[in-house]
C-alpha cells in the first residue's frame, strides 16, 4: 500500500488516472490532490480535479491548488489535445465541493515535514513546479518522501511537444531539473512506455460496457482523446499516459525498467526540456531514476477496467 499524494494538471488522461486511483482505496491511501497549471490554466486543472473527485464520490479527499505558472519559462498549455476545458469528450460543470484552503506548496511542506521518514509516495502527473517550489523552500522535506513516481520524459522515440521533449518536462524544465537532482528515489514512466500501452476499440468498449457512469465517462474521454495521437503518430490506438503511473503503484510487476542517470536540458535551444537518458551508463554518473521502458498493455487495461467498475 502507499500513503499517497497526487500532483496533477487535469487533463483528460489525468482525470482517468485520478478515477483509477480513487477507485483503489485498499492500496492507495490518498492524502490529498494538489493541482498545477499545465494542460490548461490552474483554475481549470483545479476545477477538473474537483470534478474527478465528484465523479468518484470521494469527498474525503482534499484538493489544494498550487503553482499558477512555471518557475521561469513562458507558460504553455495543451488545449489542442485536451480540449479548451481540459477534459475532451465530456461536458464539464462547476462541482459543489470547493478547494481546500491554502496553497499546495505549503500543504506539501507541512505534510512531508510531519510525516514519518520515507513514508509518503508522491505521484506526479503534470509539470513538476509544485514540488520544485517546495524543495527550494524546504529541502528537508525529502526525508518524508518514500518515492516519486512521475509521468514524464522521452528517450527512444523522441518527444511529443517538440521532436526531443515530452510535455510535462518541457512545460517546466527548470522544475524537472530540481526534482531529478533531489536525491529522492524516482520512477519515471516516459513516452517510451506510454506509447506501447495503447487503447483499442475493444479496450474502450469494455470500459463503456461496464454499466456504470464512470465507465461511460472514461470511454467518452478516451474516444475523443486518442484521436490526435493516433493520427499524428500513425498509431493503432492512443496512449493514456498518466494512468500508467497509477497502474505502476498498484501492480509494479506489469512494468520493466532500468536504473539510469537522467538529466534535463534546461537551456533554451533545440533540446529544451529534453530528458537526457544515459541508457548504457557511459557517463558513469550515479543512477537517479528507474526508467520504465516496457509494460504489459493488456494487463494495464484489465486492471484499469476492473478498478473503474467499482465506481458509481
Ligand atoms: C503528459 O502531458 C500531458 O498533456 C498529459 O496529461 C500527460 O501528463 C504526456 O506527455
Ligand atoms: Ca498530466
Amino acid at each position: 500500500t502507499h500513503t499517497l499524494i497526487i500532483d496533477t494538471d487535469p487533463g483528460a488522461d489525468d482525470v482517468i488516472a485520478l478515477l483509477f486511483a480513487m477507485a483503489s482505496p485498499e492500496q492507495l491511501k490518498i492524502q490529498a490532490l494538489t493541482t498545477v497549471a499545465g494542460n490548461v490554466p490552474l483554475s481549470k486543472t483545479s476545477r477538473n480535479a474537483r470534478l474527478a473527485r465528484e465523479w468518484a464520490k470521494r469527498p474525503d479527499i482534499a484538493i489544494y491548488a498550487g503553482a499558477p505558472r512555471p518557475l521561469l519559462r513562458t507558460p504553455i498549455y495543451a488545449a489542442d489535445i485536451h480540449g479548451s476545458e481540459g477534459i475532451t469528450g465530456v461536458k464539464v460543470h462547476e462541482p459543489s465541493q470547493p478547494l481546500a484552503e491554502g496553497n499546495a506548496v505549503d500543504y506539501l511542506i507541512r505534510t512531508l515535514r510531519a510525516a514519518p521518514e520515507k513514508s509518503v509516495t508522491l505521484a506526479m502527473l503534470g509539470p513538476e513546479t509544485n514540488l520544485a517550489l517546495a524543495l527550494t523552500q524546504a529541502p528537508d522535506i525529502t526525508r518524508g518522501l518514500r518515492e516519486l513516481v512521475l509521468m514524464g520524459g522521452a528517450h527512444f522515440n523522441g518527444g511529443n511537444i517538440t521532436p526531443t521533449a515530452e510535455f510535462n518536462v518541457f512545460a517546466d524544465p527548470h522544475a524537472a531539473e530540481i526534482v531529478l537532482k533531489s536525491g529522492v528515489p524516482i520512477t519515471m514512466l516516459p513516452l517510451d512506455l506510454t506509447h506501447k500501452v495503447l487503447t483499442s476499440p475493444e479496450r474502450i468498449a469494455k470500459l463503456r460496457g461496464l454499466g456504470n457512469q464512470a465507465g461511460r465517462t472514461v470511454a467518452d474521454i478516451l474516444d475523443a482523446y486518442v484521436q490526435h495521437d493516433m493520427q499524428y503518430y500513425g498509431l493503432p490506438g492512443g496512449p493514456v499516459h498518466d494512468a500508467t503511473v497509477v497502474a505502476y503503484l498498484l501492480q509494479p510487476s506489469l512494468f520493466k525498467g532500468r536504473k539510469v542517470n537522467v538529466e534535463v536540458d534546461s537551456r533554451e535551444g533545440l533540446g529544451f526540456g529534453q530528458t537526457v537518458v544515459d541508457w548504457y551508463g557511459g557517463l558513469k554518473k550515479p543512477a537517479n531514476v528507474n526508467w520504465i521502458a516496457e509494460g504489459d498493455a493488456q494487463g494495464f487495461f484489465d486492471l484499469l477496467t476492473q478498478r473503474i467498475s467499482r465506481l458509481p
